[in-house]
């Protein structure tokens, strides 16, 4: 049976993101900068890491609780040994979930079939700029694009469509990028969606003046590949949409710093160690895998989520732009622990 929970703003729990590992194999400036993920940097040891039974256990008791998107990411989630394992169990909780992944495709090539088989329908992929010079610093490994590139068409040619990209703009770093990347994805048939840089973790540095708004982008794109808005696909997309006057397909572009979209906000953060977040920017997460490695039961277990859902009013972004002189103090989750 479902039951769907509400929050203290009344906004019910739709899309759980579900991290299998805080390991990467890029090391973007904004997100794990190289020069803390060093070598010596200590990840996760195996045993505080969920099992997929574990997982899969507690995404279907999710289900139950009315979510209906599952969204797999990482750090980067194709370094999981046996990845297709889970996804085949998150498939079989119920087939018409909407079962996704967010990768940066460097291992897509190899693991595209699989994970097809495996049960999952789409991919979501990270590249920010299509000049090997730009992405080559920004993913701090010196990784070129055309493996990127490579990895997308693979998982075209398997089906795992409708591929999105995702490209975090951030000034005079990638800013001059945008145009060529929506013109190259238009072309290639795929929705390529800019987002704002945002302060997300501790560790980047992160300034107002590093913020590229989604208004500019729509501008800058706009002025040489006509658009116009498009409707949301559903209540509580991320991505405000754009078409081309000329038909051949869209972009999005997430303004979680110039427009806040916490009102709708339905998603539930699992980490990789097992602990329930409610926001992107929260502080701390709530334990639920020592709960289930001491024996809670599925009635106990959905009993934690439930208070957990219904004790929830997060609106980060939104009191970001109402402190803004104030905020940023205080600690935050980093971002490859629960994937963006
Ligand atoms: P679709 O299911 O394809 O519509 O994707 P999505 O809306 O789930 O978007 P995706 O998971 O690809 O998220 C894209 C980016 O938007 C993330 O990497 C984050 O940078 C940002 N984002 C997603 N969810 C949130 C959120 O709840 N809060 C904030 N502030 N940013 C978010
Ligand atoms: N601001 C916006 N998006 C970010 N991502 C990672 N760090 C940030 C940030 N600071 C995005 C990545 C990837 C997803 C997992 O999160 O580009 O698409
Ligand atoms: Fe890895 Fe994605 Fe973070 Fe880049 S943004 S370091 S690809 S987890
Ligand atoms: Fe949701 Fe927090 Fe993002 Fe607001 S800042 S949209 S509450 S995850």
């Amino acid at each position: 049976m479902q039951v769907a929970i509400t929050d203290l703003l009344g906004r019910s729990l739709k899309d759980l993101r579900i991290s299998v590992t805080d390991r990467c194999n890029f090391r973007c400036t904004y997100c794990m900068p190289a020069e803390i993920f060093g070598e010596s940097y200590q990840f996760l040891p195996k045993d505080e890491i969920l099992t997929f039974e574990e997982i899969a256990r507690l995404a279907r008791l999710f289900v139950s609780l009315g979510v209906n998107k599952l969204r797999i990411t990482g750090g980067e989630p194709l370094l999981r040994t046996d990845l297709p394992n889970l996804v085949s169990m998150l498939s079989s909780i119920d087939p018409s979930l909407d079962l996704t992944l967010t990768t940066n495709a460097y291992l897509l090539p190899q693991q595209a079939v699989s994970l097809r088989e495996a049960g999952l329908k789409r991919v979501t992929v990270s590249l920010d700029a299509l000049d090997d010079e730009v992405f080559k610093q920004m993913n701090g490994r010196g990784f070129p694009v055309q493996r990127v590139l490579d990895g997308i068409e693979k998982a075209a040619e398997v089906g795992l469509t409708p591929i999105k990209i995702n490209a975090v703009v951030q000034k005079g770093v990638n800013d001059h990028c945008v145009v060529d990347l929506a013109r190259y994805f238009k072309e290639a048939g795929h929705i390529v969606r800019f987002i704002e840089y945002m302060d997300v973790g501790n560790r980047n540095g992160w300034k107002w003046d590093h913020v590229v708004s989604a208004a500019e982008i729509v501008e800058s794109i706009g002025a040489e590949l006509p658009l116009e808005p498009v409707d949301s696909n559903y209540a509580g997309e991320v991505a405000n949409r754009y078409r081309y006057l000329d038909g051949s397909g869209e972009i999005g572009v997430i303004a979680s710093v110039t427009k806040p979209f916490c009102g709708d906000c339905t998603r539930a953060r699992l980490s990789t160690d097992g602990k329930l977040y409610t926001c992107l920017f929260a502080s701390g997460g709530l334990d639920l895998r020592d709960a289930m490695r001491s024996g809670a039961t599925d009635d106990e277990l959905v009993e934690r989520i439930t208070g957990i859902w219904n004790r929830r009013a997060d609106r980060y972004s939104e009191e970001r732009t109402e402190l803004a002189p104030l905020q940023n103090r205080r600690q935050k989750v980093e971002m490859y622990h629960i994937g963006g």
